[in-house]
């Protein structure tokens, strides 16, 4: 029996998402819930789902849907991730899985209380390439590694009424993008000693630009994030006997490439699709052995992660509507 998706939330990164679960066999797009039934009708038509609902209450309660995904602004994370585990579906919820580790941490607890799987959809974890690049640190290709440099920056204009600078939506720079850096600092170093952060704020109170400086004792990292610098998509690890680029866009990759001395070797990995079919692979294997959360990326990997990111906003001074009440 294939595994049945519901969708929550139809924009743009729910349609790079179908694209990729009609790659996968033995998933299927079952129904889709938008706020607009208008629009829930034509994004089924697109993707050949069988329902479409105007509400996001009408998808959760499709008794067919095993599991739903979560596609709505970083803000309503919490409360549409409860509604499905709720109702008994299991959930892939978009990054960040909430805004704070207080709202991560309800999520967990509702998943383990009603026994449902739960993951926080960080889809580089499970892209080939990532995966190469992982195994490799962790057999010495490049000795110890001592100094990782990680950057995900780009320009875009100031528009308040996009979710990307709209505080009432969790948005900035650090949840929606420098969540890439800091989880890629985190599966490879783990929990850092001391993290030393700072960044600029717009006037809406989101952050434009965040630079931190993670301790680990015997090695360090720089994270950068940003909505206004147009940058370099790469990540470089540094160890000491040598140096690993994950190549632009390194969140989704294609390849990467060791340089030693003066030897300088490509590796290719392709993706299935633009990459996403690869966390949803991992859900189905995860549903299909009763687990209620992926090894690879754990209930404990997104606390510690969101944890990293409450330190880095409490010191950029990113603080949520939300949060101050
Ligand atoms: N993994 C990745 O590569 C990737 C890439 C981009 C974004 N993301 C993540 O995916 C999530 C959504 O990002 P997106 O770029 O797809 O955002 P988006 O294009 O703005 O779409 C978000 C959708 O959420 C729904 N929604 C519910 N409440 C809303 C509200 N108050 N304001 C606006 N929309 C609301 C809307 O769907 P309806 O109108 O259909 O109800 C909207 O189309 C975020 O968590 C983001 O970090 C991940």
């Amino acid at each position: 029996m294939a595994l049945k998706w519901g969708i929550l939330g139809l924009g743009k990164i729910a349609h790079h998402f179908c694209n990729d679960l009609l790659l996968v066999d033995g998933s299927e797009l079952h129904a889709v819930g938008s706020r607009s039934k208008d629009k829930a009708d034509s994004f089924a038509k697109q993707y050949g789902a069988s329902q479409s609902y105007g509400s996001y209450q009408e998808l959760i309660n499709d008794s067919e849907i095993d599991i739903i995904y979560v596609a709505t602004p970083h803000s309503s994370h919490l409360e549409y991730a409860k509604m499905a585990m709720g109702a008994g579906k299991h959930v892939l919820c978009e990054k960040p899985l909430a805004i704070n580790f207080d709202q991560v941490s309800q999520l967990v607890d509702i998943s383990k209380e009603n026994k449902v799987f739960l993951m926080e959809a960080l889809w580089t974890r499970f892209n080939p390439v990532f995966e190469e690049v992982i195994s490799k640190i962790k057999n010495g290709a490049i000795g110890i590694p001592t100094y990782l440099n990680s950057t995900f920056s780009f320009y875009t204009d100031i528009d308040p009424s996009s979710r990307l600078f709209d505080p009432n939506l969790a948005g900035g720079s650090i949840l929606d993008v420098g969540i890439y850096p800091a989880f890629l600092c985190y599966t490879l170093f783990g929990m850092p000693q001391s993290i030393a952060a700072t960044g600029i704020l717009s006037e809406q109170g989101v952050d434009l630009q965040m630079t931190a400086l993670l301790d680990y004792g015997g090695g360090s990292a720089q994270l950068m994030s940003g909505l206004q610098a147009n940058c370099e998509l790469t990540s470089k690890i540094y160890g000491t006997e040598g140096q690993l680029i994950i190549d632009s866009r390194w969140h989704e990759a294609q390849s990467y490439q060791i340089k030693k001395a003066d030897k300088n070797v490509t590796f290719k990995h392709p993706s299935i699709g633009r990459g996403y079919a690869h966390e949803i692979m991992e859900c189905m294997s995860c549903i299909e052995e009763g687990q209620l959360e992926s090894s690879k990326w754990s209930h404990e990997d997104s606390l510690n992660l969101i944890s990293i990111l409450d330190e880095i906003r409490r010191q950029v001074g990113v603080v949520y509507p939300i949060e101050q009440t």
